[in-house]
């Protein structure tokens, strides 16, 4: 595996080879992130994985000066899975006027959900994935289901600027008690981490309703938010929303009509 650190350089790279899938990361490298790459294998000959914690989709406040910096285990761990290159700039190659005056400015979607908590995150995560884009030039590129508002953003960032790249979804990967695998995990105390799988289990219960039928999603919401409550969780949100799009989902008024239509038998 070769550890570039500059953009002249991996483009030099770049012009040797065929065709690419890339993973962008932040590092600190788990099983979830492994799992990308081994989609990354399927679908390309060389894969490229960056990492490069991006100063720009932090908030005040947030944790960019703690997140876990730990470049020797991530580069040991991607050459045993045997990736091409490991992308790895700081933060002068790739911002190189500290600010960064043209941005990527993601629709209204990127103030809802996650975003209506962490303003300005999902334009740092846009801005810093074309740069990588720019400079990675994949024909393919994996992005985890965990962040699904993040993968929602990416596609259609991707579908609306006619990039040329292929949006590959992975699945979330879980600890064995369900419990979603993510780098920031590391700052759980022993009796929070005990806890997590009781957010998937909340989830799952969500969706086992909408299967089972159940169109009422406001009270599928409540009743999932009252189960955490219940715990002792605060809780920001839980939405039911379009998996395509994230748009609010309105089943319950698609039943409705179905049942207007269908029960009173009014023509269309
Ligand atoms: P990071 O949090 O390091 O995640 C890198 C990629 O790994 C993302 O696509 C994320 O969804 C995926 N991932 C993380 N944990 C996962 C899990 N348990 N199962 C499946 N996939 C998982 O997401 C970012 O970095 C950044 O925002 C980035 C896209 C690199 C832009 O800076």
């Amino acid at each position: 595996m070769q550890l570039i650190h500059t953009i002249d350089d991996l483009r030099q790279w770049r012009k040797t080879v065929g065709r690419v899938a890339f993973v962008p990361t932040m590092g600190n490298l788990h099983e979830g992130h492994l799992a990308l790459v081994q989609a990354a294998k399927q679908a390309a000959d060389k894969v490229v994985v960056s990492i490069f914690v991006n100063r720009l989709q932090f908030g005040q406040g947030e944790d960019f000066d703690q997140y876990p910096r730990t470049l020797q285990e991530d580069a040991s761990k991607l050459s045993h899975a045997g990736v091409a290159v490991l992308f790895a700039p700081d933060e002068r190659e790739l911002y190189p006027h500290v600010s960064q005056d043209y941005n990527v400015m993601p629709p209204h979607l990127q103030n809802e959900l996650c975003g209506r908590f962490r303003p300005g995150h999902f334009r740092g995560v846009a801005t810093v994935v074309t740069k990588l884009f720019n400079i990675v030039a994949p024909d393919v590129a994996c992005f985890g289901k965990k962040d699904y508002q993040q993968l929602t953003i990416i596609r259609g960032m991707v579908a609306d600027l006619n990039a040329n790249i292929e949006i590959l979804p992975v699945d979330t990967g879980r600890a064995p008690d369900g419990m979603a695998l993510s780098s920031r995990n590391a700052y759980l105390t022993a009796a929070q981490r005990a806890q997590g799988p009781q957010l998937y289990a909340a989830l799952s219960q969500v969706a086992k309703g909408i299967v089972a039928g159940n169109g009422d999603y406001a009270e599928l919401e409540r009743a999932a938010i009252d189960a955490l409550q219940r715990q002792g969780w605060v809780v920001d949100y839980i939405e039911v929303r379009h998996a395509d799009t994230l748009a609010v989902a309105h089943v319950a008024i698609a039943t409705w009509w179905y049942w207007v239509q269908h029960v009173w038998a009014i023509p269309d």
